[in-house]
């Protein structure tokens, strides 16, 4: 029953995400699925719930979507209601898709479910890394974004409002965003994994600045 449901929600994001941004397509939903698994495995969790949310997590991006905030729930939510899931678990899916995102970090309830807090780092693993820099240029450029500009300064402490139209450069989102992932992560195993791609990225920026200033 329950491997069913995932099978069927695997053909039904595949399908919803057709033509999407290559940072938040199909296979940024697959290394997060698998990234959520690999950090369930040490924890007390809904199994079920974890892999349901990773799965309809970026369903409906409101980035993608005019800024609409409600779709992605109104879609995930009639979805599985279509699967006969239990009004419990739909509750506990919605409420991840809800708050797992990083620009309404400030706006999230205080105590968290584990369900939640996995599902986060492991959207929050991809973001870093080689594939995080990959997925960060990809967008960039689908925004057509400087990539760096030696005179546009990252913002820090940006509002909500500010993040989501922030027209800055490919660069300064490391700064911005990427390299504070790090000291956000919930569980052992992503703060583990999130070193690793942290030390990566300060690699990587320490060699285009180099590059770029052919010193
Ligand atoms: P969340 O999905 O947690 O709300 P975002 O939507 O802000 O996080 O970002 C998801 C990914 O999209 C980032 O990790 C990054 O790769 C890319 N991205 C978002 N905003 C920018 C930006 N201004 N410049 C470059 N890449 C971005
Ligand atoms: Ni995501």
């Amino acid at each position: 029953m329950t491997e069913n449901l995932i099978q069927n929600t695997v053909a039904f994001v595949q399908e919803q995400l057709k033509g999407a941004e290559a940072g938040h397509d199909w296979f940024h939903i697959e290394r997060v699925w698998k990234l959520s698994k690999k950090i369930a495995v040490n924890e007390n969790c809904n199994l079920d719930v974890v892999e349901l949310a990773a799965l309809l997590h970026d369903i409906a991006d409101p980035k993608f979507h005019a800024g609409d905030e409600t779709l992605a729930l109104k879609i995930a939510g009639k979805f599985l209601e279509s699967q006969n899931g239990s009004p419990e678990m739909i509750a506990q899916v919605l409420f991840i898709i809800k708050n797992i995102s990083f620009k309404n970090r400030d706006e999230v309830p205080a105590v968290l479910p584990i369900e939640l807090k996995i599902v986060q780092d492991a959207d929050r693993i991809d973001a870093i890394g080689a594939i995080g820099i990959a997925r960060t240029f990809n967008f960039g450029g689908f925004k057509n974004n400087l990539m760096y500009h030696p005179e546009i300064a990252p913002k820090l402490n940006m509002t909500k409002e500010e993040y989501k139209k922030s027209e800055g450069t490919t660069i300064n989102h490391f700064y911005e965003k990427l390299l504070l992932l790090k000291d956000l992560m919930h569980t052992e195993t992503a703060k583990a994994l999130a070193q690793e791609r942290h030390d990566f990225m300060l690699k990587f920026l320490s060699e285009f600045e180099k590059e770029w200033n052919v010193s």
